[in-house]
């Protein structure tokens, strides 16, 4: 018997046959609907550590955020919604993700999002953001992960904030440390339910 061939929830091409299903979320008082698929992260529903990233974030009413290695879009999607005058850019490498979050934007009803396929940074090169928040591709590997928080104060303006959510268990202190070694420092803003939000703020210089 031939194996089945494997791919993950970051695979550029996910294999895994469709089957779309509906996840909510409940937030500041607003209630979301998203379509996932199988072959994208969190299939079941929304992440724990992404729903504590959303509890750290903060963002200005007219902020560009970028939401890195967006998934189905719920990050970016719930900032366009609370932030109607600010602008998010979701970005995945997944296009299944990008699919499914182009199609939840539009079905949130939300026009202030952009969203590219592609890896990391390539989509944005040139642009500068308020914030970007990411729940990082842990299962992609320490290079990718390392690249996308060394990547970060590039593309954000000056005082503009680079936020990061992992699991405990999955190192998230080392990349606490990480987020430290880039920025000059980095808080850690939110703990709970093993995952832990860090924060690293751009000054001049960094
Ligand atoms: C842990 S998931 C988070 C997804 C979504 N933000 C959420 O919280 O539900 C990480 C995401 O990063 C994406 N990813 C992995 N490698 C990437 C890369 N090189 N560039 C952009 N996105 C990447 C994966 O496809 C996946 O959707």
């Amino acid at each position: 018997m031939r194996a089945r061939p494997q791919t993950h929830y970051f695979s550029p091409a996910p294999l895994a046959p469709s089957r779309p299903r509906v996840v909510e979320l409940e937030f500041r008082g607003r209630h979301f609907r998203f379509v996932t698929d199988r072959g994208v992260f969190s299939y079941r529903g929304v992440d724990r550590g992404t729903r504590l990233l959303l509890e750290a974030l903060e963002f200005g009413p007219e902020d560009e955020v970028l939401d890195l290695g967006c998934g189905y879009g719920v990050v970016g999607i719930v900032v366009a919604t609370l932030a109607p005058r600010a602008r998010a850019v979701l970005v995945d490498v997944n296009p299944r993700a990008v699919e499914l979050a182009r199609e939840n934007a539009r079905r949130c009803g939300v026009s202030n999002v952009e969203v590219f396929h592609g890896d990391l940074y390539a989509p944005v090169q040139g642009r500068k953001f308020d914030v970007i928040a990411t729940n990082p591709p842990i299962r992609a590997g320490r290079a990718v992960v390392r690249a996308l928080v060394e990547g970060a104060p590039a593309h954000l303006k000056p005082g503009g904030r680079f936020y990061l959510v992992a699991r405990t268990a999955q190192g998230a202190r080392t990349l606490g440390r990480m987020v430290a070694e880039v920025f000059g420092e980095a808080e850690e803003v939110e703990r709970g339910g093993g995952y832990r939000v860090y924060r690293g703020r751009k000054v001049s210089g960094v």
